[in-house]
Formats: C-alpha cells, sequence, structure tokens
C-alpha cells in the first residue's frame, strides 16, 4: 500500500506484541515492552527521512563515501497517548524541537475533540514525525493533520508514528493526508462497537500512564 509501512514482523516483534497485548502483563513489563516496540518504529521513521551524500576521510587518511540527513525535524505528539513515545525520539535525536497537539476521542461517540496546539513557529520548514500510538477510526489523527497543515506543514513532510492500526484508520489517514507516510507496528482486522481495536491491547494510555 502507497506510504503505508508495516514493521517487519520478525520473531522479536511478535514476543512484543504478544506482552503488551497479554492482559495479564503488569504496567511496568507493559511500559518496559512497549517501548522497545515505539523505539523500533522511531528507527524506521527516520529511514525515511531525506539524505544527501557526503564524503568524511577517516583516521586511516582514506575517503569514505557516506551521507548525513537533510533538513530540520521536529516531533508532535498526539496528548495524551502520544507522549508515550516522545522518550524515544529524544533518545535518537538530539535537542529535538517537540510540539504538542492535545486531542480526546468521546467515550460515548469517539468523535475527537482538539483542546490545545503548541507547536514550533518554524514547523512549516520542518519534516514532523507525528506520534501516536493508535490508530483506530483515524479521527483524532486527521484532527492532528488538520492542525498541521494549518501550520503551513506539507503532507509529504508528516511521519505518522503508530504501534496498532486498522483498515478503517489507514484508510481514513489516507484520504485526509494521501502525501504523507504511516509507520506501524501492526495492522489489526477491525474495531469493536466501542470503536475499540481488536484484538487491540485495550487503552493504551490508561496502560501505559496508570490512570
Ligand atoms: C486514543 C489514541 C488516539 C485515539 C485513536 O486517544 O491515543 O489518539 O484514541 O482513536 P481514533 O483513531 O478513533 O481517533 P484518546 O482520545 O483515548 O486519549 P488518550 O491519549 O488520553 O488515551
Ligand atoms: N485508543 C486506545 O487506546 N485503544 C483503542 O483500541 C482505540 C483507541
Amino acid at each position: 500500500m502507497k506510504n503505508v509501512i508495516v514493521l517487519p514482523y520478525t520473531p522479536q516483534l511478535e514476543v512484543l506484541f504478544t506482552i503488551i497485548r497479554n492482559k495479564e502483563t503488569k504496567r511496568n513489563e507493559f511500559i518496559f515492552y512497549a517501548n522497545r516496540v515505539i523505539r523500533l518504529l522511531v528507527e524506521e521513521a527516520l529511514n525515511q527521512l531525506p539524505t544527501r551524500g557526503k564524503t568524511v576521510t577517516t583516521p586511516t587518511g582514506s575517503s569514505f563515501s557516506g551521507s548525513e540527513f537533510v533538513g530540520k525535524l521536529c516531533a508532535v505528539p498526539i496528548v495524551r497517548a502520544g507522549e508515550s513515545m516522545e522518550k524515544a525520539v529524544r533518545e535518537v535525536c538530539r535537542a529535538i524541537r517537540i510540539g504538542k497537539i492535545l486531542i480526546q476521542r468521546d467515550e460515548e461517540t469517539a468523535l475527537p475533540t482538539l483542546f490545545y496546539a503548541k507547536l514550533p513557529p518554524d514547523i512549516a520548514n520542518r519534516h514532523v514525525l507525528l506520534l501516536d500510538p493508535m490508530l483506530a477510526t483515524g479521527g483524532s489523527v486527521c484532527k492532528a493533520i488538520e492542525v498541521l497543515k494549518d501550520h503551513g506543514v506539507a503532507e509529504e513532510k508528516i511521519i505518522f508514528v503508530n504501534l496498532i492500526s486498522t483498515p478503517e484508520g489507514i484508510e481514513s489517514f489516507r484520504k485526509c493526508a494521501p502525501g504523507a507516510t504511516i509507520i506501524t507496528g501492526y495492522i489489526d482486522p477491525e474495531l469493536n462497537s466501542k470503536a475499540y481495536i481488536v484484538p487491540g491491547l485495550g487503552d493504551f494510555g490508561d496502560l501505559y500512564f496508570g490512570t
């Protein structure tokens, strides 16, 4: 599927997903293993950034023809659950600018409301890692993308980093931002009557933050 990258389902990833989906998993284990998956996703997101050729001289006096990243980056978690992904981004990108978009789904209707946004002033000149672990109906991420577009960010510069998605959520995402990219850990088959992902893992934010 164009612009949709699913992490390779390696034996390690299967083990990690089995732990975080297990309702018997304790909170500290959930956090540790969710962080492991998030790190793999963030590393894959960096693979999508543009590079240009760069030649350096090694201590042996020979030249090595490699590359460097081009352009500026920022990360934008969709608060609250997306904040669980901030640490992994900070670990791989020193001093990265971090914006915030607070969006909450209504518990009855699953419709998203935007409460707050604070973004780097030059965000239109940056690539944006948009962070949210769960993509269910797609309502929240599409609202976040609206905010980014209102601040001048081109769809092509948006990389949405996500742990578990659904076909419905991906479809909504591709409609609201056909030029943006999704990196997801796993595509689950469907939503239940409360718009929760199944099999899913429940409410990610509650499990991660213990609230
Ligand atoms: C969850 C999740 C996404 C959204 C996904 O957040 O983190 O933001 O739901 O659902 P959607 O694709 O149907 O919009 P929620 O609003 O429950 O808030 P939280 O981050 O506080 O858990
Ligand atoms: N948000 C979650 O945390 N889990 C879901 O399954 C859907 C939305």
